[in-house]
């Protein structure tokens, strides 16, 4: 079966409303008429109202970069998925490393934000990956498993093949130093391999899987190639002209 690629830009904490602004009307012309191909802007939570009138019309979809897990009440300074949804989100960014690294998220958080993000109709995209350390230790595979089986713990399969799983080693981000292909295909295999053992073969050919880290202009359409990368998850580059390459690769 032959699945949708998706190319989604990760803003991360970049661009002001007016900046986000300004960017979004240089993409737009260069990669909103594009269709063979989702593509999803994950921008601040300040930018979304904005970004999600900027998109009207074209094929570009708004995501955020996380949400918390209750549905309101007193937990300062966080997000509510609903008010995401209300503002216009189809879709969220759940896990990343950094929220791992600096923000404290388990995998058990993880999967509660998955599960929250599923009863507000958004679409999870959610991160795995290791450290060099990891995968110098050869600990890859059984921890790229573990990530994606507990994320999606209580999802069922109706569910997990609409979710998109970002593989995201945490050496190639924002380093310049990108898997090669053959790197990331092997563990987006093992990914898609894991998700035919929970749902079946058949959901598992449904999901998208991401490769995200230092992708870029000239080496996009290369990973995007690969067998079990469905796209890509774009951080640094995703804040320029050049995501429109990224996205017409
Ligand atoms: P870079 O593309 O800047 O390496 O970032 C990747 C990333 O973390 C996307 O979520």
């Amino acid at each position: 079966m032959a699945r949708k690629k998706i190319v989604a830009g990760n803003w991360k904490m970049n661009m002001t409303p007016a900046q986000a602004k300004d960017l979004i009307e240089t993409l737009k012309p260069l990669c909103g008429a594009n269709t063979d191909k989702d593509v999803v802007f994950c921008v601040p939570f300040i930018d979304i109202p904005l970004a999600v009138e900027a998109v009207k019309g074209t094929n570009i979809k708004i995501g955020a970069q996380n949400l918390y897990f209750e549905e309101k009440g007193a937990y300062t300074g966080e997000i509510a998925p609903a008010m995401i949804k209300e503002a216009g989100c189809d879709y969220v960014i759940i896990g990343h490393s950094e929220r791992r690294a600096y923000f404290g998220e388990t995998n058990e958080i993880v999967n509660k934000k998955v599960l929250k993000a599923y009863e507000h109709d958004l679409v999870p995209i959610i991160c795995v990956g290791e450290t060099l350390e990891q995968r110098e230790q050869g600990i890859t595979e059984e921890l790229v498993r573990l990530q994606t089986k507990i994320a999606l713990k209580d999802v069922d399969a109706a569910k997990a093949e609409k979710a998109v799983i970002a593989y995201e080693p945490i050496w190639a981000i924002g380093t310049g130093k990108t898997a090669t292909n053959e790197q990331a295909q092997e563990v987006c295999g093992w990914i898609r391999n894991v998700l035919a053992q929970v749902y079946g073969q058949e959901t598992a050919d449904k999901i998208r899987v991401q490769y995200g880290g230092s992708v870029n202009a000239g080496n996009a359409a290369d990973l995007f190639a690969m067998p079990d990368i469905d796209g890509g998850l774009v951080g640094g580059a995703s804040l320029k002209a050049d995501f429109a390459a990224i996205v017409n690769a």
